[in-house]
Protein backbone atom coordinates (compact mmCIF):
# COMPACT_ATOMS: atom_id res chain seq x y z
CA UNK A 1 0.00 0.00 0.00
CA UNK A 2 1.02 3.84 -1.10
CA UNK A 3 2.36 5.61 1.89
CA UNK A 4 2.90 8.96 1.94
CA UNK A 5 4.88 11.00 4.85
CA UNK A 6 3.34 14.54 5.49
CA UNK A 7 5.01 16.66 8.02
CA UNK A 8 2.39 19.24 9.87
CA UNK A 9 3.32 22.77 10.53
CA UNK A 10 0.41 23.67 12.32
CA UNK A 11 1.57 27.19 12.93
CA UNK A 12 -0.06 30.11 15.41
CA UNK A 13 -3.40 31.77 16.08
CA UNK A 14 -5.94 30.19 13.95
CA UNK A 15 -3.28 27.46 12.84
CA UNK A 16 -3.87 24.52 14.89
CA UNK A 17 -7.50 25.46 14.54
CA UNK A 18 -8.10 24.96 10.91
CA UNK A 19 -5.42 22.17 10.37
CA UNK A 20 -6.99 19.48 12.98
CA UNK A 21 -10.31 20.47 10.58
CA UNK A 22 -7.74 19.77 7.41
CA UNK A 23 -6.21 16.76 9.31
CA UNK A 24 -10.41 15.32 9.53
CA UNK A 25 -10.20 15.65 6.10
CA UNK A 26 -6.81 13.53 5.35
CA UNK A 27 -8.10 10.63 7.73
CA UNK A 28 -11.27 10.38 5.76
CA UNK A 29 -9.42 10.63 2.39
CA UNK A 30 -7.41 7.93 3.90
CA UNK A 31 -10.71 5.24 5.11
CA UNK A 32 -11.46 6.14 1.69
CA UNK A 33 -8.77 5.10 -0.46
CA UNK A 34 -5.90 2.59 -1.02
CA UNK A 35 -2.91 5.48 0.42
CA UNK A 36 -1.67 5.62 4.00
CA UNK A 37 -0.94 9.24 5.20
CA UNK A 38 2.09 9.12 7.85
CA UNK A 39 1.62 12.97 10.04
CA UNK A 40 4.59 14.09 11.71
CA UNK A 41 3.57 17.36 13.68
CA UNK A 42 6.81 19.73 14.12
CA UNK A 43 6.86 23.28 16.08
CA UNK A 44 7.21 26.00 13.46
CA UNK A 45 6.77 30.02 13.95
CA UNK A 46 6.02 31.75 17.37
CA UNK A 47 4.98 28.90 19.23
CA UNK A 48 8.51 27.04 18.45
CA UNK A 49 10.21 30.49 19.15
CA UNK A 50 8.56 30.60 22.83
CA UNK A 51 9.18 27.05 23.14
CA UNK A 52 13.19 26.58 22.09
CA UNK A 53 14.34 30.35 21.02
CA UNK A 54 13.80 29.01 17.35
CA UNK A 55 10.71 29.60 15.39
CA UNK A 56 12.42 27.38 12.58
CA UNK A 57 14.24 24.54 14.75
CA UNK A 58 16.67 22.17 13.34
CA UNK A 59 13.99 19.34 14.04
CA UNK A 60 11.10 20.70 11.80
CA UNK A 61 13.78 21.00 9.06
CA UNK A 62 14.75 17.23 9.28
CA UNK A 63 11.07 16.28 9.30
CA UNK A 64 10.18 18.80 6.16
CA UNK A 65 13.45 16.97 4.41
CA UNK A 66 11.77 13.65 4.91
CA UNK A 67 8.51 14.56 3.79
CA UNK A 68 6.74 13.63 0.79
CA UNK A 69 4.27 16.92 1.54
CA UNK A 70 4.19 19.44 4.22
CA UNK A 71 0.99 20.83 5.52
CA UNK A 72 1.50 24.40 6.85
CA UNK A 73 -1.00 26.30 8.95
CA UNK A 74 -0.47 30.32 9.25
CA UNK A 75 1.91 31.50 11.57
CA UNK A 76 2.49 34.84 13.01
CA UNK A 77 1.06 37.07 15.92
CA UNK A 78 -0.44 40.44 16.62
CA UNK A 79 1.59 43.57 16.10
CA UNK A 80 2.22 44.01 20.40
CA UNK A 81 3.03 40.04 20.35
CA UNK A 82 5.23 40.18 17.50
CA UNK A 83 7.78 42.72 18.91
CA UNK A 84 8.38 40.58 22.01
CA UNK A 85 10.68 38.36 19.72
CA UNK A 86 13.66 39.21 18.13
CA UNK A 87 13.05 40.75 14.52
CA UNK A 88 15.19 37.93 13.04
CA UNK A 89 13.22 35.26 14.65
CA UNK A 90 10.07 36.94 14.31
CA UNK A 91 7.95 33.80 12.43
CA UNK A 92 7.81 35.74 8.97
CA UNK A 93 11.36 36.77 8.32
CA UNK A 94 12.26 33.74 11.08
CA UNK A 95 10.35 30.85 9.69
CA UNK A 96 8.20 31.20 6.42
CA UNK A 97 10.72 33.13 4.55
CA UNK A 98 13.51 30.31 5.47
CA UNK A 99 10.95 27.84 4.61
CA UNK A 100 10.89 28.98 1.41
CA UNK A 101 14.82 29.23 0.43
CA UNK A 102 15.11 25.84 2.52
CA UNK A 103 12.32 23.93 0.35
CA UNK A 104 13.50 26.56 -3.03
CA UNK A 105 9.12 26.85 -3.26
CA UNK A 106 9.86 29.50 -6.02
CA UNK A 107 6.16 29.13 -7.36
CA UNK A 108 3.03 29.59 -5.27
CA UNK A 109 0.13 28.87 -6.90
CA UNK A 110 -2.74 30.33 -5.32
CA UNK A 111 -6.68 29.54 -7.06
CA UNK A 112 -9.09 32.49 -6.40
CA UNK A 113 -11.88 30.75 -6.74
CA UNK A 114 -15.62 30.91 -6.08
CA UNK A 115 -18.33 28.29 -7.87
CA UNK A 116 -21.44 30.19 -9.07
CA UNK A 117 -23.62 28.55 -6.80
CA UNK A 118 -21.58 30.70 -3.64
CA UNK A 119 -21.50 34.19 -5.60
CA UNK A 120 -23.46 36.32 -2.96
CA UNK A 121 -20.07 35.95 -0.51
CA UNK A 122 -18.52 37.77 -2.70
CA UNK A 123 -19.14 41.46 -2.04
CA UNK A 124 -19.07 42.38 -5.68
CA UNK A 125 -22.64 42.76 -7.64
CA UNK A 126 -23.87 39.30 -9.10
CA UNK A 127 -24.13 40.48 -12.87
CA UNK A 128 -20.44 41.11 -12.56
CA UNK A 129 -19.61 37.58 -11.59
CA UNK A 130 -22.58 35.45 -12.44
CA UNK A 131 -20.68 32.98 -14.01
CA UNK A 132 -18.50 32.83 -10.48
CA UNK A 133 -14.90 33.85 -10.20
CA UNK A 134 -11.95 31.17 -11.61
CA UNK A 135 -8.67 32.44 -11.89
CA UNK A 136 -5.26 31.46 -10.92
CA UNK A 137 -2.37 33.50 -9.53
CA UNK A 138 1.25 32.52 -10.36
CA UNK A 139 3.24 34.44 -7.18
CA UNK A 140 6.94 34.01 -7.74
CA UNK A 141 8.13 33.09 -4.33
CA UNK A 142 11.77 32.64 -3.74
CA UNK A 143 13.11 36.32 -4.97
CA UNK A 144 12.15 39.48 -5.56
CA UNK A 145 12.34 42.58 -2.57
CA UNK A 146 11.95 39.81 -0.32
CA UNK A 147 15.14 38.36 -0.39
CA UNK A 148 17.14 41.04 -1.91
CA UNK A 149 20.24 42.84 -0.29
CA UNK A 150 19.24 44.94 3.50
CA UNK A 151 21.30 47.38 4.34
CA UNK A 152 19.84 49.35 7.30
CA UNK A 153 22.21 52.52 9.20
CA UNK A 154 23.14 56.44 8.88
CA UNK A 155 23.99 58.65 6.06
CA UNK A 156 26.83 60.56 6.42
CA UNK A 157 24.70 63.84 7.78
CA UNK A 158 23.50 61.34 10.60
CA UNK A 159 19.76 59.91 9.14
CA UNK A 160 18.44 56.77 10.12
CA UNK A 161 18.58 55.26 6.23
CA UNK A 162 17.51 51.21 4.70
CA UNK A 163 18.27 49.73 1.23
CA UNK A 164 16.25 47.19 -0.07
CA UNK A 165 16.54 45.62 -3.31
CA UNK A 166 14.61 43.56 -5.70
CA UNK A 167 16.87 41.14 -7.91
CA UNK A 168 16.19 38.57 -10.10
CA UNK A 169 18.04 36.79 -12.73
CA UNK A 170 16.70 35.31 -15.33
CA UNK A 171 16.95 31.78 -14.49
CA UNK A 172 14.56 32.54 -11.35
CA UNK A 173 11.73 34.54 -14.07
CA UNK A 174 12.36 31.71 -16.47
CA UNK A 175 11.31 29.11 -14.48
CA UNK A 176 8.05 30.71 -12.24
CA UNK A 177 6.80 31.82 -15.83
CA UNK A 178 7.25 28.20 -17.40
CA UNK A 179 4.89 27.34 -14.49
CA UNK A 180 2.82 30.06 -15.53
CA UNK A 181 2.28 28.94 -18.95
CA UNK A 182 2.10 25.06 -18.34
CA UNK A 183 -1.20 25.89 -16.30
CA UNK A 184 -2.47 28.62 -18.83
CA UNK A 185 -1.79 25.38 -21.28
CA UNK A 186 -4.15 23.50 -19.55
CA UNK A 187 -7.17 26.36 -19.01
CA UNK A 188 -8.20 28.88 -21.35
CA UNK A 189 -4.54 29.70 -23.11
CA UNK A 190 -4.63 33.36 -22.13
CA UNK A 191 -1.73 34.36 -19.67
CA UNK A 192 -2.02 38.05 -17.78
CA UNK A 193 1.67 39.34 -17.88
CA UNK A 194 1.55 41.96 -14.52
CA UNK A 195 4.21 43.42 -14.14
CA UNK A 196 5.20 47.39 -13.58
CA UNK A 197 7.77 47.83 -16.90
CA UNK A 198 7.13 51.92 -16.91
CA UNK A 199 9.09 52.50 -13.53
CA UNK A 200 10.80 48.82 -12.62
CA UNK A 201 14.06 47.77 -14.89
CA UNK A 202 13.51 44.25 -13.06
CA UNK A 203 9.87 44.11 -15.03
CA UNK A 204 11.41 45.26 -17.80
CA UNK A 205 13.51 42.17 -17.54
CA UNK A 206 11.08 40.30 -16.66
CA UNK A 207 9.37 41.43 -19.55
CA UNK A 208 12.18 40.15 -22.14
CA UNK A 209 12.36 36.47 -20.54
CA UNK A 210 8.72 36.20 -20.87
CA UNK A 211 8.82 37.56 -24.82
CA UNK A 212 11.31 34.44 -25.06
CA UNK A 213 9.52 31.89 -23.18
CA UNK A 214 6.39 32.74 -24.89
CA UNK A 215 8.06 31.70 -27.92
CA UNK A 216 7.95 27.96 -26.50
CA UNK A 217 4.12 28.38 -25.88
CA UNK A 218 2.84 29.29 -29.27
CA UNK A 219 -1.08 28.95 -28.51
CA UNK A 220 -0.66 31.11 -25.37
CA UNK A 221 -1.80 34.51 -26.18
CA UNK A 222 -0.05 36.82 -23.76
CA UNK A 223 -1.88 39.52 -22.11
CA UNK A 224 0.14 42.47 -20.47
CA UNK A 225 -1.12 44.52 -17.44
CA UNK A 226 0.54 46.82 -15.17
CA UNK A 227 0.20 46.41 -11.79
CA UNK A 228 -1.37 48.95 -10.53
CA UNK A 229 -4.41 48.46 -12.69
CA UNK A 230 -5.04 45.39 -12.69
CA UNK A 231 -5.73 46.08 -9.26
CA UNK A 232 -8.68 47.91 -10.61
CA UNK A 233 -9.68 45.26 -12.85
CA UNK A 234 -10.09 42.88 -10.52
CA UNK A 235 -12.23 44.88 -8.73
CA UNK A 236 -14.69 45.76 -11.88
CA UNK A 237 -14.27 42.82 -13.94
CA UNK A 238 -12.30 39.68 -12.60
CA UNK A 239 -13.44 37.21 -14.81
CA UNK A 240 -11.13 38.83 -17.42
CA UNK A 241 -8.15 37.26 -15.77
CA UNK A 242 -7.93 33.26 -16.25
CA UNK A 243 -3.85 32.57 -15.73
CA UNK A 244 -1.93 35.57 -13.67
CA UNK A 245 1.76 35.59 -13.01
CA UNK A 246 3.94 37.92 -11.46
CA UNK A 247 6.55 38.64 -9.16
CA UNK A 248 6.91 37.83 -5.31
CA UNK A 249 5.90 41.18 -3.54
CA UNK A 250 3.11 41.85 -6.33
CA UNK A 251 1.54 38.59 -5.55
CA UNK A 252 1.28 39.02 -2.31
CA UNK A 253 -0.79 42.30 -2.69
CA UNK A 254 -3.10 41.04 -4.96
CA UNK A 255 -3.41 37.30 -4.13
CA UNK A 256 -5.37 38.82 -0.32
CA UNK A 257 -7.20 41.94 -2.55
CA UNK A 258 -8.14 38.65 -4.65
CA UNK A 259 -9.39 36.89 -1.35
CA UNK A 260 -11.28 40.39 -0.38
CA UNK A 261 -13.04 39.87 -4.05
CA UNK A 262 -13.98 36.45 -3.01
CA UNK A 263 -15.93 37.69 0.43
CA UNK A 264 -13.04 36.22 2.69
CA UNK A 265 -9.31 35.56 3.06
CA UNK A 266 -10.45 32.18 4.60
CA UNK A 267 -11.31 30.86 0.68
CA UNK A 268 -7.72 31.15 -0.24
CA UNK A 269 -5.83 28.01 -0.05
CA UNK A 270 -2.38 28.11 -1.77
CA UNK A 271 0.60 25.51 -3.09
CA UNK A 272 4.41 26.08 -2.89
CA UNK A 273 6.16 24.16 -4.89
CA UNK A 274 9.96 23.74 -6.23
CA UNK A 275 10.68 20.75 -8.60
CA UNK A 276 10.80 18.31 -6.30
CA UNK A 277 8.76 19.20 -3.27
CA UNK A 278 5.52 21.54 -2.15
CA UNK A 279 4.27 22.66 0.98
CA UNK A 280 0.60 23.89 0.95
CA UNK A 281 -0.01 26.52 3.15
CA UNK A 282 -3.67 29.09 3.36
CA UNK A 283 -2.70 32.53 1.58
CA UNK A 284 -3.71 34.29 4.94
CA UNK A 285 -2.16 34.67 8.32
CA UNK A 286 -3.21 33.61 11.76
CA UNK A 287 -6.00 35.80 11.66
CA UNK A 288 -5.02 36.89 15.68
CA UNK A 289 -8.28 38.96 16.29
CA UNK A 290 -10.21 35.70 15.55
CA UNK A 291 -7.93 32.85 16.96
CA UNK A 292 -8.97 30.85 20.10
CA UNK A 293 -12.55 31.23 18.90
CA UNK A 294 -13.42 28.37 17.02
CA UNK A 295 -14.97 30.45 14.36
CA UNK A 296 -12.37 30.66 11.62
CA UNK A 297 -13.30 29.14 8.32
CA UNK A 298 -10.88 26.35 7.81
CA UNK A 299 -12.01 26.16 4.07
CA UNK A 300 -8.55 27.47 3.24
CA UNK A 301 -6.66 24.94 5.16
CA UNK A 302 -8.77 21.98 3.86
CA UNK A 303 -8.19 23.83 -0.23
CA UNK A 304 -4.83 23.18 0.75
CA UNK A 305 -4.97 18.86 1.29
CA UNK A 306 -7.36 19.21 -1.92
CA UNK A 307 -4.35 20.67 -3.50
CA UNK A 308 -1.63 18.51 -2.06
CA UNK A 309 -3.61 15.46 -3.03
CA UNK A 310 -3.50 16.70 -6.60
CA UNK A 311 0.02 18.31 -7.10
CA UNK A 312 2.20 16.13 -4.68
CA UNK A 313 0.46 12.19 -4.72
CA UNK A 314 -2.19 12.59 -8.06
CA UNK A 315 -5.10 11.97 -6.19
CA UNK A 316 -6.89 14.14 -8.44
CA UNK A 317 -10.74 12.49 -7.77
CA UNK A 318 -10.19 12.89 -4.09
CA UNK A 319 -8.98 15.78 -4.26
CA UNK A 320 -12.21 16.91 -6.87
CA UNK A 321 -14.65 15.51 -4.16
CA UNK A 322 -12.68 18.01 -1.45
CA UNK A 323 -13.90 21.09 -3.31
CA UNK A 324 -17.09 19.39 -3.93
CA UNK A 325 -17.93 18.73 -0.29
CA UNK A 326 -16.55 22.10 0.83
CA UNK A 327 -19.11 23.50 -1.77
CA UNK A 328 -21.73 21.50 -1.08
CA UNK A 329 -21.51 22.34 2.82
CA UNK A 330 -22.23 26.15 2.04
CA UNK A 331 -24.77 25.45 -0.88
CA UNK A 332 -26.85 23.69 2.11
CA UNK A 333 -27.03 26.56 3.40
CA UNK A 334 -24.58 27.09 5.43
CA UNK A 335 -21.81 29.90 6.00
CA UNK A 336 -18.73 30.21 8.31
CA UNK A 337 -18.80 33.49 10.71
CA UNK A 338 -16.96 35.91 8.94
CA UNK A 339 -19.00 34.85 5.47
CA UNK A 340 -22.69 35.26 7.27
CA UNK A 341 -23.07 39.18 6.22
CA UNK A 342 -23.69 37.56 2.04
CA UNK A 343 -27.43 36.41 3.53
CA UNK A 344 -29.60 36.21 6.19
CA UNK A 345 -30.92 33.17 6.34
CA UNK A 346 -27.57 31.17 6.29
CA UNK A 347 -26.68 28.82 9.62
CA UNK A 348 -23.01 29.55 10.42
CA UNK A 349 -20.85 26.82 11.38
CA UNK A 350 -18.13 26.94 13.61
CA UNK A 351 -14.51 25.60 12.44
CA UNK A 352 -14.96 22.22 13.77
CA UNK A 353 -19.00 22.42 12.48
CA UNK A 354 -17.52 22.81 8.83
CA UNK A 355 -15.13 20.37 9.74
CA UNK A 356 -17.76 18.04 10.29
CA UNK A 357 -19.77 18.93 7.87
CA UNK A 358 -17.14 18.09 5.18
CA UNK A 359 -16.43 14.92 6.15
CA UNK A 360 -20.15 13.76 6.77
CA UNK A 361 -20.53 14.82 2.69
CA UNK A 362 -17.26 13.39 1.63
CA UNK A 363 -17.86 9.91 3.14
CA UNK A 364 -21.48 10.07 1.07
CA UNK A 365 -19.59 11.48 -2.17
P1 LIG B 1 -4.62 37.79 8.36
O1 LIG B 1 -4.65 37.15 7.01
O2 LIG B 1 -4.19 36.92 9.47
O3 LIG B 1 -6.06 38.38 8.71
C1 LIG B 1 -6.71 39.38 7.94
C2 LIG B 1 -8.22 39.32 8.18
O4 LIG B 1 -8.74 38.14 7.56
C3 LIG B 1 -8.57 39.22 9.66
O5 LIG B 1 -9.74 39.95 9.93
C4 LIG B 1 -8.83 37.74 9.86
O6 LIG B 1 -9.71 37.43 10.91
C5 LIG B 1 -9.42 37.35 8.51
N1 LIG B 1 -9.15 35.92 8.21
C6 LIG B 1 -7.97 35.40 7.80
N2 LIG B 1 -8.09 34.08 7.67
C7 LIG B 1 -9.36 33.76 8.00
C8 LIG B 1 -10.07 32.53 8.07
N3 LIG B 1 -9.50 31.36 7.75
N4 LIG B 1 -11.36 32.57 8.46
C9 LIG B 1 -11.96 33.74 8.77
N5 LIG B 1 -11.33 34.94 8.72
C10 LIG B 1 -10.04 34.94 8.34
O7 LIG B 1 -3.68 39.07 8.20
P2 LIG B 1 -2.98 39.98 9.31
O8 LIG B 1 -3.90 40.17 10.46
O9 LIG B 1 -2.46 41.10 8.56
O10 LIG B 1 -1.75 39.10 9.79
C11 LIG B 1 -1.73 38.35 11.00
C12 LIG B 1 -0.42 37.60 11.12
O11 LIG B 1 -0.34 36.57 10.15
C13 LIG B 1 0.82 38.46 10.91
O12 LIG B 1 1.75 38.07 11.87
C14 LIG B 1 1.28 38.09 9.53
O13 LIG B 1 2.66 38.25 9.32
C15 LIG B 1 0.93 36.62 9.48
N6 LIG B 1 0.79 36.04 8.14
C16 LIG B 1 1.24 34.78 7.98
C17 LIG B 1 1.05 34.15 6.75
C18 LIG B 1 1.56 32.74 6.56
O14 LIG B 1 1.82 32.05 7.51
N7 LIG B 1 1.69 32.29 5.33
C19 LIG B 1 0.38 34.80 5.73
C20 LIG B 1 -0.09 36.10 5.94
C21 LIG B 1 0.11 36.72 7.16
C1 LIG C 1 1.87 35.33 2.49
C2 LIG C 1 2.32 36.13 3.69
C3 LIG C 1 3.84 36.13 3.76
C4 LIG C 1 4.35 36.82 2.50
C5 LIG C 1 4.45 36.78 4.99
C6 LIG C 1 3.78 36.38 6.25
C7 LIG C 1 5.92 36.51 5.05
O1 LIG C 1 1.80 37.41 3.67
O2 LIG C 1 2.18 34.12 2.43
O3 LIG C 1 1.19 35.90 1.64
O4 LIG C 1 4.42 38.05 2.47
O5 LIG C 1 4.68 36.12 1.56
MN1 LIG D 1 0.38 37.73 2.12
Amino acid sequence: MKNYNIAILSGDGIGPEIMKEAIKVLNVVESLSKVRFTLTQADFGANAYFKCGDSFPQATKRICAAADAILKGPVGLGYEETQKIPVDQQPERGAILPLRTFLNTYANIRPVYLPKTLNNFSPLKAEIIKDGIDIVMVRELVGGLYFGNKEVGLTKSGKRYVKETLEYDEDQIKQILLVAFNIAMKRKKVLHNIHKSNVLKSSVLWNEVLAEVAIEFPEVEVKHQLVDSAATFLCLNPTMFDVMVMENMFGDILSDQAGGILGSLGLMPSACLSDDIAYYEPSHGSAPDIAGKNIANPYSMIGSVAMMLEYSFGMIEESKKIWQAMENVFVQGYSTAELSHSADELTILTTSDFGDKVVEILKNL
